[in-house]
């Protein structure tokens, strides 16, 4: 892939060689009273958790060919992104040093370059900076020079657009409104009380190759993207787009089967990712920012649930020897990640599934080799999305997974049955942290699907539970309800989640709303139907149970439809259970 999505490339010989130049070229005349540079950085945006920040770097001294600044930080900021100048960081040392095209600087020039970062606690400015090993704003005396403020601030852009030369931003959904589904949005107001959620952003699922024109009169693609068009205004919009339609879809369940057979790739290619690509290509939709959600369930299935484990089916066994879940998602971020606009978040689960070692390592390499082989590249992912369409909690705030209980870890517990994660924020970190480390960039970013996560209502714990045992401590403690944290159809007691929320912690890009609250997950009785989806009894509430859920009851509703159609009973249980509520 030719984007280049992060320029914190390894600038340091570069550093080295212009150091020691400029360390030869600095004039006598630096002596003088004003300071040989002045560097004025300003943070422009700070959202508590990442910042934005512009740095104008004047020379007093003779002109340069290349330059080098350097700072030090006091706190915990890391660079995740930079523009105009290569930033690389070791440790709190920062440096930045000249892109090829803006090295030469003139004595009594300036020149400015941008960054996004990510910190905790404070985010104070650096103390002193150096150009080119010269200490900057202070005058012959080494008295500090205050960096000039600037008498009339300038305004806070509300939507900073930081740019790099690929044109992505380093977080799409950062100073951009979300897109409001019209058609979603009309099933949720005709609901009594549903005006409450009907104006938030849901993501528009194109689940066959039907939906990319519309199916049955119904919304396509570029009827979207035209709406999109509409609702951005002036400033900016995130779209989101989930794109499931791969060969032998939905290997380990049966509810959203889909349309193309296990072998059936090429037609995965030419007539679902290519037609999507040359739709989201067109200059038109240019100015949108689009966030992918790629195959939800399909990765994930390869890793635990295709041969050697209980979970296992043949379906998935047959997905991962053909392997065409593989090929077919690394053309998609190929064929998408390509486009300047589109920002490709790959499905990677939930803390339920994938947070014990045995799977989170192997999950991990695998998301790496789909990334970096038939055409794909690190730089085509900005990111993963973790909780697509489920229920685990964002947070667990009585239940933590350090916690014990009379000696004894609840780790232990029933509930936990050993995982390293109770909760979906802590294992979109920790996943974040081990991508990055496994070579994806470091300006990696997580999505939450928060959508009917909520699990408020008069059933929601509200302080820890007793300390009886590990057992009695998790159950009484945990908001989330379910029966079994593997369970994942229609689920009663459940509520809304957290309203779309850009950048709400340290490497999460948002919480968005994917799965469309009121959408079934699949029917409790089979129905026949043209669009290939199966009756999976996990969504039936008399069913007993399969070894993915530890053979418990599945606690879904009654009287649901097909994945993806209306479910009334559901959307009405979903509001009322919100949390925050309503
Ligand atoms: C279904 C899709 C539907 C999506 C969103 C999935 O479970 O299989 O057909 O578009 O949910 O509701």
């Amino acid at each position: 892939m030719s984007r280049t999505r992060l320029a914190l490339i390894a600038a340091l010989t570069l550093t080295a060689g212009s150091t020691a130049t400029a360390l030869a070229v600095v004039p006598a005349g630096a002596a003088a009273a004003a300071p040989a540079c002045t560097v004025d950085y300003k943070v422009q945006n700070d959202w508590g958790s990442g910042f934005t920040t512009n740095v104008t770097v004047t020379n007093n001294g003779a002109a340069k060919s290349s330059w080098a600044v350097k700072w030090t930080y006091a706190g915990t900021q890391k660079v995740t992104n930079a523009w105009n100048a290569k930033v690389t960081q070791s440790g709190t040392n920062v440096t930045a040093a000249n892109e090829s095209y803006n090295g030469s600087l003139a004595g009594g020039g300036s020149v400015s370059f941008g960054f996004q970062g990510t910190y905790s606690g404070s985010n104070a400015v650096p103390a002193t900076f150096t150009l080119d090993g010269v200490t900057c704003n202070t005058d012959s005396g080494g008295t500090p020079t205050p960096t000039p403020t600037d008498p009339t601030p300038t305004p806070t852009d509300p939507t900073p657009t930081p740019t790099d030369p690929s044109g992505k931003v380093d977080n799409p959904f950062v100073g951009a409104k979300g897109y409001v589904n019209p058609e979603w949005s009309a099933h949720a107001a005709a609901e009594p009380g549903g005006s409450r959620v009907a104006n938030q952003s849901t993501a528009v699922w194109l689940d066959r190759i039907a939906a990319i024109n519309g199916v049955n009169g119904g919304m396509g693609l570029r009827a979207h993207l035209d709406e999109a068009l509409k609702q951005k205004g002036s400033g900016q919009l995130v779209i989101q787009l989930v794109i499931y339609d791969l060969p032998g879809r939905d290997c380990a369940a049966l509810a959203s089967n889909g349309e193309l057979g296990p072998t059936e790739l090429d037609k995965y290619k030419s007539q679902y990712i290519d037609p999507i690509a040359s739709i989201l290509s067109d200059s038109k939709y240019a100015g949108l920012r689009i966030a992918t959600v790629i195959e939800p369930d399909s990765l994930p299935n390869l890793v635990t649930n295709a041969g050697g484990t209980a979970g296992s089916t043949d379906a998935c066994a047959t997905m991962k020897a053909n392997g065409n879940y593989e090929k077919g998602v690394s053309y998609a971020l190929d064929k998408l990640g390509a486009i300047p606009n589109v920002y490709n978040y790959i499905d990677a689960g939930h803390h339920a599934w994938l947070g014990w070692d045995s799977n989170f390592d192997p999950t991990v390499q695998e998301f790496y080799k789909v990334a970096t082989t038939n055409g794909a590249s690190v730089n085509d992912v900005t990111g993963f999305i973790v909780n697509t369409a489920n229920y685990g909690a964002t947070k667990e705030p009585f239940v933590k997974i350090t916690d014990s209980v009379n000696g004894q870890t609840v780790r232990q517990s029933k509930w936990i049955d050993w995982n390293w994660y109770v909760d979906e924020q802590s294992f979109a970190q920790a996943l974040r942290t081990k991508l990055v480390s496994a070579g994806f960039n470091s300006g990696l970013g997580m999505l939450v699907d928060t959508s009917r996560n909520g699990w408020g209502g008069s059933a929601r714990p509200t302080a820890a539970g007793p300390t009886t045992s590990v057992d009695a401590y998790v159950d009484g403690g945990r908001i989330d309800r379910r029966i079994h944290a593997g369970n994942w159809c229609n689920q009663s007691g459940a509520g809304l989640g957290e309203r779309p929320t850009a950048a709400p912690a340290a490497g999460i890009d948002a919480y968005v709303w994917v799965k469309p609250p009121g959408e079934s997950d699949g029917s409790s009785t089979a129905i026949s139907n043209d669009e290939g989806k199966g009756f999976d009894r996990m969504c039936d509430p008399t069913y007993g149970g399969n070894a993915r859920n530890g053979n418990n009851p599945t606690g879904a509703l009654p009287n649901s439809p097909l994945a993806g159609k209306w479910f009334s009973a559901q959307f009405q249980e979903l509001m009322k259970n919100a949390y925050p509520a309503l």
